[in-house]
């Protein structure tokens, strides 16, 4: 089961059958209060403007909703990341429906992104959502690293995980929040206190939302 995730076709199974428990068919709601906390207004607005061409990656983004919801806030630029090709076709037509300049999705396994220069330090955020729990658990210093790889210093990394019993198997691979501190203390500082956010997903309960802050170094 834990090699199975490693491979695109995994996933890929799960979009072809149309069996996503984890899509919640909107943003999770954490990223929406985050974000508006910080004065981002939900839909297109003419009044506020985001520093211009704050770049943000979702890894994992699946169908994009997260993606989606960032990309009205003026003047972001949003980049998925998904190896399942049909969950990326699904983001690209929504995105030519939607007429949305500012929103990328690559089909890519988001690990071979550090074999590419051209991401290195590229991104102020990085939004998680049910990405580390569905990864091989022995993968996890390497997805740290990779976001550490992604972003700019003092860049963010935005994150809904799962916590519980690793136990249980997966994915969702559960998580301790001491064990997501560990991943991160070396490189970043925990700038909002992982919390509970409710979340509706079929694990609803289990979902921690936290900030880390990638340190200068
Ligand atoms: C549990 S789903 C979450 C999707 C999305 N974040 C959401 O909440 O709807 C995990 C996603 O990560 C993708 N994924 C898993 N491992 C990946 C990898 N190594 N590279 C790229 N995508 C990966 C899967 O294809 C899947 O879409």
């Amino acid at each position: 089961m834990r090699q199975g995730v490693n491979k695109t076709d995994f996933w890929e199974e799960r979009y072809l059958k149309n069996k996503m428990p984890w899509d919640i068919g909107e943003a999770a709601p954490a990223f929406v209060k985050y974000f508006c906390s910080r004065d981002l207004p939900r839909q297109v607005s003419t009044a506020w403007q985001a520093p211009t061409g704050l770049k943000i990656a979702v890894l994992g983004c699946g169908r994009g909703h997260d993606a989606f919801y960032l990309a009205n806030i003026n003047n972001l630029e949003v980049y998925g990341f998904d190896f399942s090709e049909s969950a990326v076709k699904f983001c690209n037509e929504a995105k030519e429906k939607k007429n949305l300049k500012n929103i990328f999705f690559y089909n890519v396994n988001f690990f071979d992104l550090k074999k590419e220069n051209q991401w290195k330090g590229f991104f102020d955020f990085v939004i998680e959502h049910t990405s580390l729990c569905a990864i091989d658990p022995l993968r996890r210093k390497e997805y740290a690293d990779l976001i550490k790889y992604l972003l700019k210093p003092k860049g963010k990394l935005a994150g809904l995980f799962f916590i519980r019993p690793i136990e249980l198997g997966g994915p969702p691979f559960g998580i301790t929040q001491e064990e997501i501190r560990d991943l991160f203390k070396n490189n970043f500082a925990e700038v909002e206190k992982l919390h509970y956010e409710s979340c509706p997903h079929t694990f609803t309960g289990e979902e921690y939302f936290g900030v880390f802050e990638k340190k200068v170094q």
